[in-house]
């Protein structure tokens, strides 16, 4: 049996869609109202899920101080009220969609997860009809 547990956050930011080595009309065509300057945001929900066994002295999976911190520093100290094009991952022309800022997430949470849990899912929300995301396989 696994056990799973879920902690969210939320956080305003905003992105645009856009390449560089694409036309304004290309940009504008493919992106539509994404491309169209200057930005728009978004309040964004992200939902992580650990899975692993309860210490049976605790009852807990992870010790939810240390899951809320490291939320803290890989979500929401780099990306509360920013703009997620300005992020390291998404300067090299990756677009900073629901589904590839699910995979960010993912990538700098992973690997700071004690030994004994192992992350099952990131779940982003852009807004209560769209989410993305991650899963182990
Ligand atoms: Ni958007």
């Amino acid at each position: 049996m696994k056990t799973f547990l879920t902690r969210a956050v939320e956080f305003p930011a905003g992105h645009r869609y856009v390449r560089a080595e694409w036309s304004e009309a290309e940009n504008e065509a493919r992106f539509g109202k994404c491309y169209r300057p200057p930005a728009h945001g978004h309040n964004y929900r992200v939902e992580v899920t650990v899975a692993g066994e309860p210490n049976p002295e605790t009852g807990m999976l992870i010790d939810l101080g240390e899951l809320d911190a490291m939320l803290g520093e890989t979500v929401l100290a780099p990306m509360d009220h920013a703009f997620l094009n300005d992020l390291p991952e998404f300067r090299g022309g990756m677009i900073p969609t629901t589904e590839c800022l699910a995979r960010v997430i993912w990538n700098r949470l992973e690997p700071r997860l004690p030994r004994h849990v192992s992350l099952a899912r990131v779940r982003v929300r852009e807004d209560r009809d769209l989410w993305a995301e991650c899963t182990t396989g």
